[in-house]
């Protein structure tokens, strides 16, 4: 683990995780990541920007004396999740004297997670700044990105914010800065779906809030730093917006393919009205995948056969993480092939009470065992309304 420069008196010091493959037990990471950390020289004080996930504490504290700097005075701990809070105590064995600035929201976090005593934080509020001599460190609290204590650190005489976890991606590379925009956009935007999509309104809110700083760099706490921060700033516009794309996401399971031929016809329906399908089998499915189509989707058609009198559990996921992450989506469409009984139409729609006011259900295709012409009939008339939902004007 190396510090590189950000700028003569800003280095970054990231703990490349290179192999780890799941984030909390739960999202997909098929880049790695990294957790980052900023050392921030003033001229008469220095700070730390978040420190470093728990097993790469040792390494992380021989990076941080191998910077040479002699005196700490301030950790700015911007969230409590142990990914970024997990080192405190270490980097306070080493320097003891530093003092933990944050919220008293964050505070409150890591005193429940961490042997960190009640008298090592200085609790800042909104808006408040600590100076380090040439340097001014300004603190914004941008509550659930990605947990309520969230707030993101700037520097004005360097237009840099630290945006913690907001604006993160997850990948491991030895990029400093995010040149490989490609790269990123697609890894930013994993983040934002499993991460930051339930909070798009407080996303729009903390954009509206930092629109007025001068910000030449974002350097957040995951992924690498951004020298052009438009770049990811339009793309948060764009997602945490509730402009909806014509995108048609199906999320499909079949155990004897009976629901499979539907979803196979449906597709060609909707590929010949020239209407985008995203298709996920979701058995196994990979979340991040799913979750980022989920992002700009407009519509999203569960197709499953009946097991159990529900859902098939894979798809159960598929429906469960819509309702959790509160996407955009305005239209759901149910394909189901059951055996002897049920309206799966309404259990699916049960599942899915945060978007009651949000979501419009198309006519849904209930079909038993094998779909026939009739079948075949109203998977035509699914098209053409999924094609209307979607093109109200023509
Ligand atoms: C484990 C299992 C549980 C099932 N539970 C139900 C059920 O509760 N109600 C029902 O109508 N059909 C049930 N079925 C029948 C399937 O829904 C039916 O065979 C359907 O046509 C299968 O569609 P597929 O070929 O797309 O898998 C069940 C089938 C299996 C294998
Ligand atoms: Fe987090
Ligand atoms: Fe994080």
């Amino acid at each position: 683990m190396i510090a590189r420069e950000i700028t003569e008196d800003i280095l970054s010091i990231s703990a490349i995780d290179w192999d780890r493959r799941l984030f909390d037990e739960l999202v997909p990471l098929p880049e790695g990541t990294s957790y980052n950390s900023y050392l921030v020289k003033g001229s008469e004080k220095n700070a730390l920007i978040d420190t470093a996930y728990p097993p790469m504490t040792a390494e992380y504290i021989a990076a941080l004396k191998a910077t040479g700097i002699r005196k700490l005075d301030y950790i700015i701990a911007d969230h409590g999740e142990q990914d970024h809070t997990g080192s405190i105590p270490a980097v306070l064995e080493i320097f003891p004297d530093a003092m933990v600035v944050t919220n008293a929201k964050c505070k409150d976090m890591i005193t429940e997670a961490l042997p960190v005593a009640e008298d090592k934080f200085i609790v800042v509020e909104d808006g408040q700044t600590i100076s380090l001599g040439d340097k001014t460190l300004q603190f914004f609290l941008t509550p659930w990105v990605h947990w309520p204590d969230t707030m993101c650190t700037y520097i004005a005489e360097d237009k840099i914010l630290f945006s913690c976890d907001f604006f993160g991606s997850h990948v491991a590379g030895s990029d400093l800065f995010a040149t490989n925009e490609a790269l990123v956009e697609d890894a930013a935007k994993r983040y934002y779906a499993e991460i930051m999509m339930p909070f798009r309104s407080f996303i729009r809110q903390h954009l509206e809030k930092l629109a007025p700083l001068q910000i030449d760099f974002i350097a957040p706490s995951h992924g690498p730093v951004y020298s052009r921060p438009a770049f990811i700033l339009d793309l948060y516009k764009e997602w945490a917006s509730d402009v909806a794309k014509k995108e048609v996401v199906i999320a499909y399971v079949s155990m004897y393919d009976n629901t499979t031929k539907m979803v196979d016809y449906l597709t060609d329906r909707l590929m010949e009205k020239g209407l985008s399908v995203k298709r996920f089998n979701m058995v196994g499915v990979d979340t991040g995948q799913f979750t980022k189509a989920l992002v700009d989707a407009s519509t999203v058609v569960f197709a499953t056969p009946t097991v159990l009198t529900g859902p098939h559990p894979s798809v159960v996921t598929g429906i469960y993480l819509l309702h959790v992450l509160k996407a955009k989506t305005k239209f759901v469409a149910v394909v189901n092939s059951y055996g002897w009984s049920g309206n799966l139409a309404d259990r699916i729609k049960d599942m899915l009470p945060k978007l009651k006011a949000q979501l419009r259900y198309l006519d849904p295709v209930l079909v038993k065992g094998l779909p026939k012409e009739n079948d075949y009939k109203a998977l035509d008339r699914l098209a053409d309304e999924i094609y209307l939902a979607n093109n109200p004007a023509s």
